[in-house]
């Protein structure tokens, strides 16, 4: 089986950090480099927390890392460190080894010179339908790239974007998702630009759940550098949420985008026509999917494949034996 080749446009983030675990331990697919963006928090501790990620899970070969956009196109950046710690990953300075010094380092790696979006497109153009782009952060290299070069990012395979809310409240605003609303221009701009996308919304992502009885049984026992910092790092997070919601349960957003690519069978994808609200005001960065029971004829063609269910036991399963294999 020759492996897919991706590229990961990201903005970590504990589940991003979880969604890159999941690509490096996956056969199926062949990491060729790992982008930030601004959103989770800024996009210098965006390329930070990829280089201490690639830190830990230590592949080889090492992708590059490539800083990208600072800000999303049109609006200010809102970051979401109250959810993700200050650091994005639940803030690992506080663990320490035996003998006293950061369990996490500063990082090894540095980002290359190149920016985000000419990396993506550059590669892209290099490997005609081969490049499968998978972006877990707001969408803002993705929409650069776009504009600064259609014809070359036309050959990308296909774009698989964790994002939006079809049939399910937002969880940022009342019926906003995350992704889409920090950039919710930079959204319209890929939805609308004829490139295959898949989206994989809040629909399915919040079916996806890791608990903490789940790490403390199955991930813990591992003991391996891996598994231990999906310990730490998700350790704040379970707090976090049991205060607010009663249950310590993570959703998987950023995984389930990777788990679309490992398997397709994973999902059940739908056509749909998606636009993403852009104006100031209650329903910004709202993704309106074309619903109506009306001949497809008398509607906007479909732009999107929309992820509408997934086999969750089963993605939790393959995340699960994944991350807990044996790392070198
Ligand atoms: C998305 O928002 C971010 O906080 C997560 O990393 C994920 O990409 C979920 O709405
Ligand atoms: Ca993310």
């Amino acid at each position: 089986m020759t492996p897919k080749r991706v590229i990961i446009d990201t903005d970590p983030g504990i589940d991003d950090a979880l969604a890159l675990i999941l690509a490096f331990a996956s056969p199926e697919l062949s990491v060729e480099a790992i982008t930030t963006v601004a959103g989770n928090v800024t996009v210098e501790q965006a390329a930070r927390n990829a280089c201490a990620i690639l830190d830990v899970i230590d592949p080889h070969p090492r992708p590059p890392v490539a800083l990208g956009a600072r800000q999303p196109l049109k609006r200010a950046l809102r970051t979401a460190e109250h959810y993700h710690g200050q650091d994005g990953l639940g803030n690992l300075s506080r663990f320490k080894t035996g003998e006293g010094k950061p369990r996490y380092p500063d990082p090894r790696q540095s980002p290359v010179r190149q920016d985000a979006s000419t990396l993506i497109a550059d590669l892209i153009d290099s490997a005609p339908n081969e490049i499968v782009l998978i972006c877990i952060g707001p969408l803002t290299n993705v929409a650069m790239a776009i504009l600064a070069a259609p014809e070359r990012m036309a050959k990308v395979r296909e774009i698989v974007i964790m994002g939006g809310a079809i049939e399910v409240p937002g969880n940022v605003t009342p019926m906003a998702e995350f992704n889409i609303y920090i950039d919710p221009h930079a959204a319209e701009i890929a939805f609308s630009s004829g490139l295959p996308i898949t989206l994989v919304p809040l629909d399915v992502t919040e079916q996806v759940i890791l608990t903490q009885e789940q790490v403390e049984a199955v991930v813990r026992p591992i003991g391996s550098r891996v598994t231990q910092f999906i310990c730490d790092s998700s350790e704040r997070l379970f707090g976090y949420i049991r205060e607010r919601r009663g249950c310590a349960a993570i959703p998987l957003h950023d995984p389930l985008a990777v788990g679309v690519v490992i398997d397709q069978s994973l999902v059940r994808r739908e056509p749909l026509h998606v636009e993403v609200e852009t104006a100031d005001g209650p329903a910004q960065g709202v993704t309106i999917a074309d619903r109506c029971q009306i001949r497809a004829e008398w509607k906007q063609p479909p732009n999107l494949q929309v992820c509408t269910e997934v086999d969750a036991g089963r993605f939790v399963r393959l995340f699960l034996e994944r991350v807990c294999r044996q790392w070198s």
